[in-house]
């Protein structure tokens, strides 16, 4: 059965105008595997940029947090960004503690798969949200934390909730303690666009999932190639949309409830934001941290922020 609160959440946005689904449906273990291979399409560049980022940067982040760090990243993945930042962690220290947060299980296990095999470096997993995990994740004694959010996963939030969960995550730390944002930057459409439409179709089966999910696990009957992938790149709201259009007229059942298509309505699944590096930089201030530093890859506008809790 489903659980009663997803229930409401899918009835409620396939009631709303425009239709839209809960983002993080997105991510079963089929959603998850098929983002992981969204992050090697030669379109996406924003996993490369990251990783680039940590690669050039990671030392002048721990330069940064003088100290004894405690580490904590919020949705690990694989564990492939936070191997290569904690290697400028153990370098300096000679026991690190890294506690992965994320509501999947099978991601846990297998970042702490990878982790396990560093020197120095013991792994903790929290199976919670981001914030129920850091409010849970215990404190290295004498230690610094800094908080990991890398990925632009910052970016599938509203503006207004992003600016909210930079506040609640400052609300778990001490002053002191830093958060090391990872953001995609503002480019051309043009550009942007084929990251979210590209040629080998493993973004439109990553959104189209969502509806295969619905079918497998909430009794739904959408005719699932009646429906089309479509991204869309909202100028004044800088993000990318993702969409999924009824080809023609249909009725779905569902949840005990039945919910009609005309040809060419859309559901809305997932926004993904850009961002300004001076924008990051006054949500710092406005969210209780100073913005230490800020480094970018000029090859896919891509920033890592430092904030400080102030
Ligand atoms: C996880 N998140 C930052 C990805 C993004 O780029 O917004 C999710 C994604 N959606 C489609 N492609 C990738």
């Amino acid at each position: 059965m489903t659980d009663p609160p997803i229930a409401e959440a899918i009835l409620r946005g396939l009631r709303a105008r425009p239709k839209t689904l809960p983002t993080f449906l997105l991510y079963d273990a089929l959603g998850s595997a098929l983002f992981e291979a969204i992050t090697e399409l030669p379109e996406y560049g924003l996993t490369r940029a990251d990783l680039r980022v940590i690669e050039a940067h990671r030392a002048d982040v721990v330069r940064a947090l003088p100290g004894p760090l405690d580490v904590v990243e919020l949705g690990p993945g694989g564990g492939r960004k936070a191997a290569l930042f904690l290697r400028a962690v153990t370098a300096v220290q000679a026991r690190t503690v890294f506690t992965a947060i994320d509501v999947s299980a099978s991601a846990l296990r297998e970042c702490q798969r990878a982790l396990e095999q560093l020197d120095g470096v013991e792994v903790r997993s929290v199976e919670a949200t981001y914030l129920d995990g850091l409010r849970r994740a215990g404190r290295v004694e004498g230690a610094r934390r800094l908080v990991l959010f890398l990925g632009s996963n910052l970016s599938n939030f509203d503006r207004r909730d992003a600016l909210a969960f930079l506040r609640d995550v400052r609300a778990t730390l001490s002053p002191g303690d830093a958060l090391l944002l990872a953001t995609d930057l503002e480019k051309p459409a043009a550009e942007l666009l084929p990251a979210y439409d590209d040629a080998l179709g493993v973004t439109a089966a990553f959104n189209r999932n969502l509806l295969v999910r619905l079918n497998r696990e909430h009794g739904a009957d959408f005719p699932i190639a009646d429906f089309a992938h479509e991204a869309r790149w909202n100028a004044p709201e800088r993000r990318i949309e993702m969409h999924l259009v009824a080809r023609r007229a249909c009725e779905v059942r569902l949840l005990g409830a039945a919910v009609s298509f005309a040809a060419g309505e859309s559901i809305w699944t997932e926004s993904s934001h850009r961002f300004r590096v001076d924008e990051l930089r006054a949500w710092a201030d406005e969210s209780g941290y100073t913005c230490a530093e800020q480094w970018t890859d000029q090859r896919w506008p891509f920033a890592h922020s430092l904030f400080l809790a102030r």
